[in-house]
């Protein structure tokens, strides 16, 4: 297994380049399973999640080759298979957006449940409450979700309890390829859910309200949709965490390939800390402050602040002069980085949903343990900011989002090693 070892209180500059977003990557790929011939998706991002759904699409018979390491082509014409094995979906949740449009398109499907992972439950009733609606009968079965609709799928009034990112990816796939017209409610905003409409409507089918938390969409009542080549946004996640990475050391740094339009929310918490940010065009600037100020964030829905950078204001909280407050309204376990960092001599208190965190103590190295992707590289900043050298052991949950993470940072002056425990 793999370890970074970090060298703390380095000073970081330079630019780094933010890859694909890999949260966008995932239903565009999944998307492909409604479409016909070759699709190619370009600025994947090389991480190992996009693997492991592309096996996922193999293993059902689709044909996916890497045209290099960012370029994905998929041709899903001959797909022989409708099950998603439990060994593929256990590693990874997102497995689950092969759901709606494997259903719609073959009438049939089996896919695992993906079960509760470190963050907390992550039940995926909204998914299939949905799928109901739009005709079909679903039953749970030795772990499985078996879906059928030996007509296809038809339209709905569905109105989500609650917003889901994958919830709202998955019954958009399903509903450009059902019978009829579909409308949503409280669908969810995220700019990647957004570009998979983009996507869908670039290539004709009909949505209307693409942005906003109502869609209506027409379906193609099961006929494949003919692609174009597609474009993956920037990875919003990857690039609030750099810009972390420059405020932890108190550093000038400056992202490339950004899309500030969708990072209004981080941006915003950078400032109120009394960090500079200068944004022109796709590069956004973090400059250092004379003082850092404590923060009060709560996580909501896009476009609010999400909770996949959570833990890494977490980390920059801790060398605030003051008391910050994180309250975390999405996942109910998705404090497990708190202990860790506590190793690192870190003062955060915990009140269920709510995390005190008291800034100003001189963080020290230690070995720590990532538990889940996000976790993981509030461990990796705090690391760059303590007394010594830190050693991050798991990274196996970095190397599922954040694409050559030790090379990016040390191209920006870090001093971080990968090593084999
Ligand atoms: C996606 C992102 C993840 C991010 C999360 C919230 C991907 C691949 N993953 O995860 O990085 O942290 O959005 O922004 O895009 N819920 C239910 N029932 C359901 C579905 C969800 O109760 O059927 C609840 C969840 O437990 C959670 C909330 O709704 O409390 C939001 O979850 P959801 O948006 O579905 O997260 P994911 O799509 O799994």
């Amino acid at each position: 297994m793999f370890y970074l070892e970090i060298e703390g209180n380095s000073k970081l500059s330079g630019e780094v380049a933010i890859s694909g977003a890999k949260n966008a990557a995932l239903p565009l790929i999944a998307s492909t399973l409604i479409m016909k011939d070759d699709v190619v998706l370009e600025n994947i991002p090389n991480v190992a999640d996009i693997k492991t759904l592309a096996t996922l699409l193999v293993n059902l018979g689709a044909k996916c080759d890497f045209l290099d390491s960012h370029i994905l082509k998929i041709n899903t014409n001959n797909i022989n298979s409708t099950k998603a094995n439990y060994d593929i979906v256990r590693k990874m949740r997102a497995s689950i957006l092969v759901l709606g449009p494997l259903l719609a398109r073959f009438g049939h499907c089996e896919v695992s449940l993906p079960g509760g992972c470190a963050i907390g439950q992550r039940p995926i009733d909204l998914h299939l409450s949905a799928l109901e609606k739009m005709g079909a009968n679903i039953e749970i079965k030795q772990g499985y979700v078996v879906a059928t609709a030996p007509n296809g799928l038809h339209g709905a009034d569905i109105v989500f309890d609650k917003i889901t990112v994958t919830g709202s990816e998955n019954i958009i796939m399903a509903a450009a390829l059902a019978h009829g017209t579909t409308r949503l409610t409280n669908v969810a905003k995220e700019p990647e859910v957004v570009q998979l409409c983009e996507v869908l409507a670039d290539v004709g089918v009909y949505i209307e309200g693409i942005g906003t938390n109502e869609l209506t969409i027409k379906g193609t009542g099961q006929n494949l949709i003919t692609s174009k080549n597609i474009r993956v946004i920037p990875d919003r996640i990857e690039a609030g965490t750099y810009l972390c990475a420059g405020a932890i050391t108190n550093s000038k740094i400056t992202i490339t390939n950004a899309n500030a339009n969708h990072l209004k929310a981080i941006l915003t918490k950078f400032n109120e800390m009394g960090f500079g940010i200068e944004i022109n065009d796709d590069k956004i600037t973090i400059l250092p402050t004379d003082k850092i100020k404590p923060v009060e964030i709560v996580t909501t829905e896009y476009p609010g602040f999400p909770t996949d950078m959570q833990a890494q204001f977490m980390a920059l909280a801790l060398i605030a002069d003051g008391v910050s407050v994180i309250d975390e309204r999405l996942f109910e376990n998705r404090f497990m980085h708190v202990s860790e960092l506590s190793r690192m001599g870190a003062d955060i208190r915990l009140n269920g949903h709510i995390a005190s965190i008291y800034g100003g103590e001189k963080l020290n190295a230690a070995d720590v343990m990532a538990t889940d992707l996000r976790a993981s590289s509030a461990l990796v900043l705090a690391a760059l900011a303590s007394d010594g050298t830190s050693k991050v052991h798991r990274i196996y949950h970095l190397d599922r989002g954040y694409e050559n993470l030790e090379i990016k940072l040390a191209e920006l002056g870090a001093k971080i090693k990968r090593l084999e425990e």
